[in-house]
């Protein structure tokens, strides 16, 4: 068997928690490759709203197996509080959620790290969500980290005073900065605790094994592909790999074990944090989309950057990413418009452009749109595709022409029912 990839193809918050928890019953094993709790994936079914930042989007359904990968930060407290949250459900966590002893540990000193770094930056700051992810990855690629593997160890206290002494040395460089890091260390230590209580297992292994066992894995990113550490907008990304090679690295998983690959995107476009946007509509018409959209960070609570669709952008993060198939997310919050716009190549100095430049931020850029019929009726009520307005899968094939990979889901609202199937 091969693993499926499910990832986002624009600058994270595409919707992909809700698809992961609508195809978990297709899968044995659901398993999260990079990123920490920087993200926040959003679900909705009887009425509830959940939202996760670290445990895959599978834990909901039964006979489940959710694998948290060595390409994953963890953070012990903030893991804790989301164990905490999931206690009405019953879910027998020690044997559905599989933590990769290799995976690294967001320590409270990586947190403080994160906000002086961002402080320090000023204006040209990243917007990071502040989780301690930019200094925990910095600590991996520089061989300083801690594993969970490390917190089974007899000197996991000794080599924890080491780092953090380190960071505090880091720290004294950042003038004014302040900080209390005697209030934080319990609770990490209380959350070290806790996932002492899960399974910590060689996942790698553990995957392969199920590969051969037949069973059928879906790798579950987070962020976007504008997002990715090497193919973003850098320097406004996160700091690990989001696109699919990430998969192999994240959870130890062969390229030629790579299956099908689900890019996701939004009818429209969004952004959270700093960075260059090509599309960004900063008028009447993004707001529009913000509040149609409830357009707000499901871990910040910050409002997101809205604007419409930009194909060079999309056709890159699909070859990037070897995309197969795409899941359209959030058709519905596009009912209130007449025409609905899609910029489909950029003018740079006098120049036309069709593919995503090295740097767009601070170039003379002008996106160049198409403008397409809207449906403009409600959307969340449908049930399938074939009842869809004429407009809707015109737009839809607009997009499959332009991108070359199918559309084989169209989401109408964020609950798991409002999912419609596209698949010829
Ligand atoms: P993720 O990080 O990719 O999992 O996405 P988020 O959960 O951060 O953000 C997506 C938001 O859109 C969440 O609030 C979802 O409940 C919501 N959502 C997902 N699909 C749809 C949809 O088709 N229509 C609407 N209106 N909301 C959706
Ligand atoms: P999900 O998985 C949207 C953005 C931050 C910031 C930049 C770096 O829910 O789609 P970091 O905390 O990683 O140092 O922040 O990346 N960012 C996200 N934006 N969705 C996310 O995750 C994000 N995770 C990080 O806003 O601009
Ligand atoms: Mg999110």
């Amino acid at each position: 068997m091969k693993v499926d990839v499910l990832l986002g193809l624009q600058w994270g918050d595409e919707g992909k928690g809700k698809i992961v928890d609508v195809l978990t019953p297709q899968y044995d094993i659901i398993a999260r490759f990079q990123g920490g709790p920087n993200a926040g994936h959003t679900l909705e079914f009887n009425g509830i709203k959940h939202v996760l930042h670290t445990i895959p989007s599978g834990i909901f359904r039964d006979d489940v197996v959710n694998l948290v990968g060595n390409g994953v930060v963890i953070d012990p407290v903030v893991f804790q509080k989301e164990l905490e949250k999931l206690a009405p459900f019953n879910i027998d966590f020690k044997k559905r959620l599989l933590l990769s002893k290799k995976a690294h540990l967001i320590l409270p000193t990586h947190r403080l790290l994160d906000a002086a770094s961002e402080a320090a930056k000023g204006k040209n700051k990243i917007g990071s969500t502040l989780k301690g992810i930019g200094p925990t990855y910095m600590d991996k690629t520089g061989r300083n980290g801690l594993r969970v593997g490390d917190i089974f160890m007899s000197n996991f206290q000794e080599k924890y005073d080491a780092l953090v002494e380190k960071h505090v040395g880091m720290l004294n460089h950042y003038d004014g900065f302040e900080y209390d890091l005697s209030e934080l260390e319990a609770p990490f230590m209380e959350g070290i605790e806790v996932l002492k209580g899960l399974t910590a297992v060689d996942s790698e292994q553990y995957l392969n094994e199920a590969f051969k066992a037949g069973k059928r894995v879906l790798a579950e990113g987070a962020q976007g592909t504008m997002l990715d550490i090497d193919f973003g907008t850098y320097p406004f990304v996160t700091s690990s790999n989001t696109v699919t090679a990430g998969t192999c690295t994240g959870l130890g998983v062969a390229p030629t074990k790579i299956g099908n690959v689900i890019g996701i995107f939004k009818a429209y476009c969004t952004r959270v944090g700093s960075g260059p946007f090509p599309t960004e509509l900063n008028d009447e018409v993004g707001e529009l989309i913000r509040q149609e959209g409830r357009e707000f960070g499901a871990t910040t609570g910050r409002p997101r950057r809205c604007g419409w669709v930009d194909l060079p952008q999309m056709k890159y993060a699909i070859m990037i990413n070897g995309v197969t198939e795409l899941s359209m997310m959030k058709a519905d919050v596009l009912s209130c418009f007449e025409k609905i716009k899609v910029c489909t190549h950029y003018i740079i100095d006098g120049e036309r452009v069709d593919y995503f430049p090295f740097d767009v931020d601070g170039i003379n850029l002008t996106p160049v749109y198409e403008e397409i019929e809207g449906w403009n009726c409600d959307l969340t009520q449908l049930t399938s595709y074939d009842d869809a307005p004429q407009a809707l899968k015109n737009y839809v094939s607009y997009l499959e022409r332009n991108l070359e990979v199918p559309i084989t889901v169209v989401s109408v609202g964020p609950d798991r029912t409002q999912t419609l199937s596209n698949k010829k």
